[in-house]
């Protein structure tokens, strides 16, 4: 089984969950080890698995994995950040669209099994604040970032290999993820660390944007399933059932530390910020079987802990810390407020 971004936040979490309930695979992860990519992510089963360290577009390093037989290819790798897609898309056109299409167009010519890809709720666009509207597998596309443009340009590469040659594919399109092993570049594991260290809980204009969270070991669970009793050629929403906004995740997170509510600091919102994404995940519970087993609330209290006892692998992450050009402005006031 090929795990593409497999030193990421998900891919880093499945290829455990994989070593763990498929011992009988032999997994092989291809990675370039970009800012979100850490092979520390892999401690614990690196010497099970074979690593390589590359990016997806260098074709003949990839050739020959595939000349080496595959049943599975998992693709998780992307270029994920959205406020990184605002100033830098090119780098996500490469990375979430012209690997992916190498790497459909050697799963067709070395025959592999089946092809499963890893998207996002964020090729949908954005829905009402208050409405009861929910993404379903037949909600049209309307991506508008360059983060999910490119994300929805792969779906649509992914099924075209599916119709136009045939290729088993499955597609799963998730909400936001939260967990162990993500680097502080989203809400989650940012607001988390603000508050272990008490620093601002930054929260991005009115903070009423709303998301659904799904817990990381949920979603690896949901991959499990649909790669392996999920239909060829169809698509799965995956979410948490857990719609929650910025104000309501910095009140979860210093709840769960203890820590003052003056440290919610509002700041400038992302240019373009979607205002709402919510997933009905019926498809998947009612073909599949799947639920997810835990609240926000106990996915954050697991996650914080694992925070709490892994300050070896953030502490790296707070030197350099990364703060959107939108932001810098007032990342310099708060400075000067401390
Ligand atoms: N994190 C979320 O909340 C979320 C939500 C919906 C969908 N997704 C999707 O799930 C997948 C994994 O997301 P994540 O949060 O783990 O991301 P991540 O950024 O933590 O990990 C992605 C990994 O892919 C690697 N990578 C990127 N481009 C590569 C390339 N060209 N060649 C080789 N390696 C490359 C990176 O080094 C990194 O280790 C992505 O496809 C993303 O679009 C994530």
């Amino acid at each position: 089984m090929l795990i593409t971004g497999g030193a990421g936040f998900i891919g880093a979490n499945f290829v455990h969950y994989t070593a763990k309930n498929h011992p009988e695979y032999e997994i092989i992860v291809v990675d370039k080890l970009n800012q979100q990519g850490n092979k520390a992510n892999l401690d614990g089963v690196i010497d099970d698995i074979e690593f390589h360290q590359f990016d997806l577009v260098e074709e003949d390093k990839l050739r020959p994995i595939f000349e080496s037989g595959l049943d599975y290819v998992v693709h998780f790798a992307a270029e994920t950040n959205v406020d990184r897609s605002i100033e830098d898309p090119d780098s996500f056109v490469s990375s979430n669209v012209l690997a992916t299409n190498i790497l459909l167009r050697l799963s067709r010519d070395f025959s592999v099994k089946r092809f499963h890809h890893v998207s996002t709720d964020e090729v949908f666009g954005s829905l009402e604040l208050g409405s009861n509207e929910r993404f379903n597998e037949d909600t049209p596309y309307d991506p508008r970032s360059p983060y999910s443009a490119t994300k929805a340009s792969s779906d649509h590469l992914v099924r075209s290999y599916f119709h136009t040659y045939g290729l088993d594919v499955t597609i799963s399109n998730c909400s936001n993820n939260y967990g162990p092993h993500q680097v502080p570049e989203n809400i989650v594991p940012v607001f988390a660390l603000m508050a272990l260290n008490d620093g601002p809980l930054t929260i991005y204009g009115d903070g009423k944007s709303v998301r659904d969270y799904l817990f990381v070991l949920d979603h690896c669970r949901a991959i499990d399933l649909i790669l392996h009793e999920g239909k060829t050629g169809e698509t799965y929403c995956v979410g948490g059932g857990e719609e929650q906004n910025g104000i309501e995740i910095a009140d979860a997170i210093l709840k769960v530390t203890g820590k003052p509510a003056g440290l919610k600091k509002f700041v400038t919102d992302r240019p373009g910020h979607d205002r709402r994404y919510a997933i009905d995940y019926g498809k998947l519970s009612r073909e599949l079987g799947y639920k997810p087993s835990v609240t926000f609330e106990e996915g954050l209290r697991q996650t914080i802990e694992w925070y709490r006892s892994n300050p070896e692998w953030w502490k790296p992450y707070m030197k350099k810390f990364y703060i959107p050009k939108f932001m810098q402005e007032d990342a310099k006031r708060l400075k000067q407020e401390r």
